[in-house]
């Protein structure tokens, strides 16, 4: 495993430098939030912790995704500074943990009845062993698909129900003036679009097979090669610009209309919302085509490092209490774009988009449709995400990778275990 690889043997040291380095009342916690809407949405959390009496160190690392965010926590923890805490999600809470880096907040867990608060699949990407050692504080939807209605109107497109309505589209939009899909082209965006498109053409199971089992036969079977034409068919309908474009500046071209969609999890809700933007009148969201019956969870969760001195846990405690606080989960994703991880929030403050996140997690947590995603580094092993994302990414880019070339590529991913 690559932590283990990586930190292995300091794991001692950072933690006896760690108590160390820690001012009681500083609660110094990375993050990647750094887009309007996200920044928005942190100030909840500052501003609570704050009036509690501590002080917010801000470790914050821009790049949406936490790609860079994970590389420099790394970083520290070798360099023996682990921050407080991290914004640690999926199975990398696990692996942090499996090197005796992770305080266990079992206490404050069981004092306030998160078993009973949290949906299963929640509680449980929170826990090792058994014990919390991360506190979660939402739930993303990651396969929707953001419209600027008037664009389409524009272009006489409808809502596209199928990925290939969405490509032969493309001309029509373009002539009309507007680019068809706004993207960055950035490795983890390219990836999240991509696992939309394989939810989409190959389903749930599909899905859950190739990338949370990492069946090898899935990864080689001909819905793979469709999921891979599909998604490689869809670089076309991306500016020349896209090259590196963060993901809100994706997000502004279609707020301000100059593109027809994006398909980006709901974070991009967050900049709609700090631009003054109604669902329903100036944008829609819609399932990315083919995933109205799927959800593809992402779970934002604090992971919290070991610490010597009471002070310093006492801090730990208070964050995660906070984090779980059921007005904190409400204001916070409001600005999020998300909704709340606690089951039984209030929605009534919530847009319809929130709302049904809310009813289709529910739902597709019954019906089988309910998959976490691999791009945001819920499904697989750090070391397999990492590996199909590059995968992924470089056949998006290089026109002359085949969709074997990049089937083969996953499949090496997969050895990555
Ligand atoms: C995701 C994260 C979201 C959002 C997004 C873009 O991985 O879960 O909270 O911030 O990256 O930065």
């Amino acid at each position: 495993m690559r932590h283990a690889r990586i930190t292995s043997g300091v794991a001692a040291i950072a933690l006896t430098l760690a108590a160390a380095a820690a001012r009681a009342t500083d609660i110094e916690v990375l993050h990647w939030w750094t887009s309007g809407g996200e920044a928005r949405a942190l100030a909840e959390l500052t501003k609570k912790l704050e009036a509690s009496g501590h002080r917010w160190r801000d470790f914050s690392v821009a790049g949406g995704g936490g790609d860079n965010a994970m590389l420099l926590l790394k970083t520290r923890v070798v360099s023996g500074y682990p921050p407080m805490a991290a914004q640690i999600k999926g199975p990398e809470i696990r692996e942090w943990a499996e090197e005796g880096l992770l305080a266990d907040i079992g206490d404050v867990a069981k004092a306030g009845n998160w078993d009973a608060t949290l949906p299963t699949v929640v509680a449980n990407a929170m826990k090792y062993e058994g014990r919390y050692v991360a506190a979660p504080v939402n739930v993303h939807r990651v396969n929707w698909m953001w419209i600027n209605p008037e664009v389409l109107k524009k272009s006489g497109v409808e809502p596209p129900a199928t990925w290939d309505a969405l490509i032969s589209s493309a001309d029509s939009i373009r002539k009309a003036g507007f680019v068809p899909i706004a993207h960055g082209g950035q490795p983890w965006q390219d990836f999240t679009l991509f696992e939309s498109v394989a939810l989409g053409v190959g389903g749930a199971d599909f899905y859950r097979r190739a990338f949370v089992s990492l069946e090898a036969a899935t990864i080689q079977s001909p819905t793979m090669i469709k999921a891979l034409d599909t998604f490689k068919a869809l670089r076309k309908l991306i500016d020349a610009g896209a090259n590196n474009r963060e993901w809100s500046a994706a997000t502004a071209m279609v707020i301000n209309g100059k593109a027809a969609v994006q398909f980006m999890g709901d974070w991009a809700k967050g900049e709609f919302a700090k631009a003054g933007k109604q669902p329903g009148r100036d944008y829609l969201c819609l399932p990315a085509p083919g995933t109205d019956k799927t959800y593809t969870y992402n779970i934002d969760s604090f992971a919290f490092f070991r610490q010597r001195q009471d002070d310093a846990r006492k801090a730990q405690a208070d964050l995660a209490n906070a984090l779980m606080g059921a007005e904190f989960q409400e204001n916070f994703n409001l600005a999020k774009g998300s909704i709340p991880a606690r089951t039984n929030a209030r929605m009534d403050r919530f847009d319809d988009c929130a709302k049904r996140s809310a009813e289709d997690f529910r739902a597709t947590a019954q019906s089988g449709g309910l998959v976490p995603s691999v791009a945001h580094r819920m499904a697989a092993p750090e070391a397999v995400q990492a590996a199909m994302q590059s995968a992924v990414s470089s056949f998006f880019n290089d026109p002359g990778m085949s969709s074997r070339d990049a089937q083969a590529r996953l499949l090496q991913a997969i050895a990555q275990r």
